[in-house]
């Protein structure tokens, strides 16, 4: 069946007009004046976008001894309630673990989802195991891009040497390694230091993962991406050290792409300092939120295009699983929600006040992270041949998140109380409406996953090592020791 979006103003991340928008079979068959359909939705006054893509988030995720409250079913309706019709979530399997076993899992786990989702694959240990899997899980498995933990020391976390030898398999599959920029070790000997002075509270949280520990990880990421030969993706950047970072090296010539959560964007550092204990546990996350200073210096990325997407991170736990951290912050689970919020809260904070234009929110929320995770135009565009992914987005539409309200399973929302002014009205999955104003109609299984080819490995010409070539005509005097 076609149905007909008329009357709206389309915006893509490069321009915007005018038009009707025709769907039919769950693709987008043409986008132009005077088109008909069987059915029609009235979009007058309203913006006629791609549907949002958040690239970053842990549905159903054991981590830290729990496992995160929203499962796929409900972090991708919260997602389409909130204008988001795909995420990216990561596949993490332990240290040792078949990449494979754990990608059966994940496919088992998002069974349920109600919009389309891809996959992160995470690289949490190194051996001749893990580099014959990573093609399999190029090749076969749809996914191009490889996790690393630089941080959660004696978990996740991977050493440089691991992380260069990654990186150079990426470079030869195409594809294209992330990073959770901080470094571990440094973090595990705050936290011991803090504890051992008594600080057992939230804010020890963020003491212990001061801006430096990120700054310096990520420096040291794109470095070894370069001698690596291959792009480098940094996600939940914080920090004006790690954009600082990333704006060298992309100065440089390097391709690195920056990722803020809009929680950084909006929220700060005095959240720990709450006197009340489980809203300051539930803001505990990884970075954690910073100062005005650093909230000034992701604004400015973002409007200068030096910072690319926004994300989530979305990982939200119940209070009683925040509590786990009662006596020892460093138990508290890390990790907070916000998927359903992303995208009025952006553009109540970008585009409402000038700092963002609506082709860069499109750019910021959907079509940069399309065209960087190889996905561009099947999603993240208003196109003719796209997937009939669409939010009618109302610029007067006006929402106060509460998390009385919310969708995600959490008792609790970080942005409460937050004034939104822009949200969606009605919002279209695969061609099919699945959420319009308040009514959730997409059902679990509904989604599909989306399988992303690599790149060509054509960085790999790029590595150091390449160029380096034993000097001719150079005799060498041989020494006795
Ligand atoms: O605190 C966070 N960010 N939790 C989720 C895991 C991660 O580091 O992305
Ligand atoms: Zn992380
Ligand atoms: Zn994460």
């Amino acid at each position: 069946m076609s149905i007909l979006i008329r009357g709206g103003t389309v915006v893509n991340h490069d321009y915007s007009r005018r038009a009707d928008v025709l769907i039919e079979d769950g693709k987008i068959v043409a986008v132009g004046d005077k088109l008909s359909g069987v059915e029609t939705i009235d979009a007058g006054g309203c913006y006629v976008m791609p549907g949002g893509i958040d690239p970053h988030t842990h549905m159903e995720l054991m981590f830290m001894g729990q496992v995160s409250a929203d499962d796929f079913e409900w972090g991708t309706k919260a997602a389409l309630s909130g204008g988001t019709t795909m995420i990216v979530d990561f596949c993490i399997p332990a240290p040792g673990e078949s990449m494979l076993k754990a990608y059966q899992a994940w496919r088992h786990k998002a069974e349920k989802a109600a919009a389309d989702y891809s996959f992160h694959m995470a690289v949490t240990s190194w051996s001749p195991q893990v580099h014959d899997e990573m093609e399999a899980v190029v090749k076969t498995y749809g996914i191009n891009t490889f996790k690393h933990f630089m941080a959660y020391k004696g978990a996740l976390m991977v050493n440089d040497d691991e992380l260069y030898n990654s990186f150079r398999r990426c470079a030869q599959l195409g594809a294209l390694p992330l990073v959770h920029a901080e470094n571990g070790d440094v973090v595990a000997r705050m936290q011991a230091d803090l504890l051992a002075r008594g600080v057992t509270g939230p804010e020890g949280h963020s003491y212990s993962r001061p801006p430096e520990v990120e700054g310096e990880a990520a420096n040291r990421a794109i470095m070894i991406a370069e001698m690596a030969g291959c792009p480098l993706y940094i996600v939940h950047v914080s920090c004006e050290q790690t954009h600082d970072a990333i704006r060298r090296a992309k100065q440089a010539g390097q391709r690195v792409w920056g990722e803020p959560l809009v929680q950084y964007l909006v929220l700060d550092d005095s959240e720990y300092q709450h006197k009340d204990w489980d809203y300051a546990a539930g803001r505990v996350m990884s970075p954690p939120f910073r100062n005005k200073k650093h909230q000034d210096t992701l604004w400015a990325g973002l409007q200068s295009g030096t910072l690319s997407v926004v994300a989530t991170d979305h990982c939200s736990f119940t209070v009683k699983q925040k509590r786990m951290g009662l006596k020892n912050f460093t138990q508290i689970p890390n990790g907070t929600g916000g998927l359903e919020d992303r995208m009025p809260v952006l553009w109540t904070a970008g585009v409402n006040t000038g700092r963002l234009t609506k082709e860069e929110f499109v750019a910021a929320t959907s079509a940069n992270i399309a065209r960087i995770l190889n996905m561009y135009p099947k999603k993240g565009a208003v196109m003719a041949g796209s997937d009939a992914d669409l939010v009618i987005w109302d610029p007067k539409a006006t929402k106060k998140i509460t998390a009385k309200k919310q969708v995600s399973r959490i008792e609790y929302n970080v942005f409460e109380g937050f004034e939104c002014t822009g949200a969606p009205k009605t919002v279209i999955s695969r061609g099919k409406i699945a959420w319009v104003e308040g009514d959730m109609r997409a059902k679990a299984g509904d989604g599909d996953f989306v399988a992303r080819e690599p790149n060509a490995p054509a960085h790999v010409a790029n590595a150091i090592w390449k160029g380096i070539t034993q000097p001719k005509g150079v005799k060498r005097v041989e020494v006795t020791p």
